[in-house]
């Protein structure tokens, strides 16, 4: 019995020294872990730590998933876009529509800007994701009566304006849903070349 006992003592010291050895390997690992994330999402400027580590991407810490869901459809359903995909619809926003659409304003026309109110107020409301990436295809006047796709970048107007021929579909949604993120992360600053007493 005393044998027993003492074997059954010496196991669990054992297996003690096992589980505070296990334990310390477990806490070096998991600071390497936040180290090592710390140091990609710097590098790769995302992530929480994107603003405090200087990693170019500025926006990384504002696009929590509460900022990447908007409408989908005039239904108001909602879908949150991954941040992957905010960042292919800022890309090609850039190369494709920024000439006239920068931070949001319309040159050449500054009330039908793409600031909310304005995707609001156009017929059909242009504020949501499949509204959007229809006027892509079929853009209109504000008033919804006259397709403007001669005038306005269109997938049917790529011979007239070259940038829309290789947006894909996922392209033209990410466009669309970056139209629709901006002003959450601007403010009113997105879209503001408006003359809002009109
Ligand atoms: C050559 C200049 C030009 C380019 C490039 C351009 N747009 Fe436009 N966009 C306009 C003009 C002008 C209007 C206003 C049309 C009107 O008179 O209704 C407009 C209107 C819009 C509207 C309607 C806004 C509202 O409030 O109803 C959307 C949406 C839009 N553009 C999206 C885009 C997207 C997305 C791209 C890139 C794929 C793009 N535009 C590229 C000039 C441009």
């Amino acid at each position: 019995m005393k044998i027993e006992r003492l074997l059954r003592s010496v196991l669990r010291a054992v297996s003690e020294k096992r589980a505070g050895k296990m334990r310390n390997l477990f806490k070096r690992c998991a600071s390497l872990m936040v180290a090592a994330i710390i140091f990609v999402s710097s590098v790769l400027g995302v992530g929480a730590f994107g603003h405090t580590f200087g990693g170019g991407e500025a926006l990384a810490a504002e696009l929590d998933a509460a900022t990447r869901t908007i409408k989908a459809n005039e239904q108001g359903e909602t879908v949150t876009l991954p941040v992957e995909d905010f960042l292919l619809g800022r890309k090609k926003f850039n190369v494709a529509c920024a000439t006239c659409h920068v931070a949001g304003i319309t040159k050449t026309n500054p009330n039908v800007g793409l600031d909310t109110e304005s995707l609001e107020g156009a017929f059909p409301a242009r504020d949501n994701l499949a509204a959007l990436v229809d006027y892509l295809h079929n853009p209109t006047t504000y008033d919804g009566l006259v397709e403007i796709s001669e005038l306005h970048p269109s997938t049917k107007s790529s011979d007239v304006y070259p940038k829309m021929r290789n947006l894909t579909e996922d392209d033209l949604e990410a466009i669309s849903a970056h139209i629709l993120v901006m002003p959450k992360i601007m403010g009113d600053k997105w879209g503001a070349g408006k003359t809002k007493s009109l």
